[in-house]
């Protein structure tokens, strides 16, 4: 869809192009705090799209709440309640789960992974590049993830499959190449107690409660085994609830964040010589997460009447916080539309930096980028597009879904 500057961001048809980036800039110079109508699916809501702002409401999360749920959809406290995760909870409850899961993901934890990283990241491009042609998505950016995801649930590899598809339809709910429950344009209802208002969630809670029963077996030192074990560990619904979470937020994300750095490689071999040279491994993945932002924004409820640059936010009201915007900011960041593999610092808000839900796998996301990059460009001689790439359907979820390439290998 062509971006004039005045796209819906209410409308996921907005974005299947692409980010229509253009939008962003326009709100960020001239209606920071942006109205959007609602339809008779969903209420209106107001968009911050400028660093500063989204920084300032990251930071205020007792009048930027999560508790009423972080994705536009309307819930009723029924629903909200069935569904919500952590994610969903502001201080304290929330501030007691994260004290929990937290050690899990640390830096020092995280970066014992990386041999193990290596290893399946040299397996997958080899495979990939056994053909000349192939989806780079498909056969690179979607693996890794996948089978990190499998290591630290501590999930059998013949399951991540199927655990994929599922998490694919749940995060992908407006896309119809990954449901036939489209939740615009099917009625869902009678998944609404559901993880996403998705049929996928039925079937994950199955596979939670049979981890649960101890009806499947899960690898003792994986997470989910740590957190059945936990005396002070999560009730049922919470474990069913955060076992969704891990399965959709551990996967596309970091899938979109490789997909964006492959599409930008296979467009651009003089970024593919930068990388050789061995003095960005430190700075690329960031900047790269920060271009591709996949999770555009999560959703606040304000909890009581606030001012924003001449706008008044009414306790109640939705709060779009556009993290994809405000990794763009040209007040915040020089050239923010291009690549700067080098870019320090790198304020970017594309994990929800500066708020008390900043993203717990960050750590686990940054380390796949960067390796199965190192790895990538050691093998290649040539990577080039082939045809132009496909991206999701989603206001909420944004990504190539598709990067059909021709490559050569290194000799
Ligand atoms: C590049 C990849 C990733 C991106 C861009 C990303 C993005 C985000 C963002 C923006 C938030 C903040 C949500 C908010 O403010 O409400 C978040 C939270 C979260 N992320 Fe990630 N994520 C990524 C990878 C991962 C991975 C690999 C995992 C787990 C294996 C993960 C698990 C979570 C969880 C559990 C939360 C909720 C934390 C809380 O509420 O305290 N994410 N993520």
């Amino acid at each position: 869809m062509h971006d004039d500057g005045y796209l819906s961001l209410l409308s996921h048809d907005s974005f299947v192009s692409g980010v229509p980036h253009k939008t962003f800039a326009r709100l960020r110079r001239e209606d920071p705090v942006h109205w959007t109508d609602g339809d008779n699916e969903t209420k209106g809501f107001w968009s911050l799209t400028r660093h500063a702002d989204i920084a300032l409401a990251n930071k205020k999360s007792h009048i930027f709440s999560s508790a009423q749920g972080i994705r536009l959809e309307d819930q009723s406290h029924e629903e909200y309640m069935a569904r919500r995760t952590f994610q969903e909870t502001d201080a304290p409850e929330h501030s007691g789960v994260r004290r929990t899961v937290n050690p899990n993901f640390a830096k020092p934890v995280v970066s014992k992974f990386e041999a193990l990283i290596r290893e399946l990241a040299e397996g997958i491009i080899d495979k990939a590049l056994e053909s000349e042609e192939f989806d780079a998505v498909d056969a690179i950016a979607k693996q890794l993830p996948m089978m990190m995801l499998g290591r630290i649930l501590g999930v059998p590899d013949e399951d991540l499959d199927w655990l994929v598809e599922k998490g694919d339809a749940l995060i992908g709910n407006t896309d119809p190449d990954f449901t036939q429950h489209v939740i615009d344009k099917v009625d869902t209802n009678a998944y609404r107690m559901m993880p996403f208002r998705s049929p996928a969630g039925v079937e994950l809670y199955d596979y939670a409660e049979d981890l649960l029963k101890n009806r499947r077996a899960v690898a003792e030192d994986g997470i989910l085994a740590k957190m059945m074990q936990d005396e002070n560990g999560l009730k049922e619904l919470d474990f069913k609830n955060f076992f969704c979470l891990l399965v959709a937020a551990g996967n596309d994300t970091t899938r979109y964040s490789i997909a964006m750095a492959l599409n930008m490689l296979a467009h651009d071999p003089a970024m593919i010589a930068q990388l050789r040279t061995g003095k960005y491994w430190d700075t690329c993945a960031d900047e790269f997460i920060r271009f591709a932002a996949p999770t555009m924004h999560f959703r606040r409820t304000a909890t009581e009447d606030y001012e924003l640059h001449g706008k008044t936010i009414r306790k109640g009201d939705k709060v779009l916080l556009w993290f994809v915007s405000g990794s763009r900011d040209e007040k915040m960041f020089d050239s923010p539309d291009d690549i700067d593999l080098g870019r320090t610092p790198n304020r970017h808000l594309a994990f929800g930096q500066g708020g008390i839900h900043v993203c717990l796998g960050m750590h686990l996301a940054k380390l796949e980028v960067r390796i199965v990059l190192e790895e990538l460009v050691k093998r290649i001689d040539t990577f080039v597009a082939t045809d132009a790439p496909t991206w999701t359907r989603s206001n909420f979820i944004c990504g190539v879904k598709r990067l059909n390439v021709r490559a050569t290998k290194a000799v």
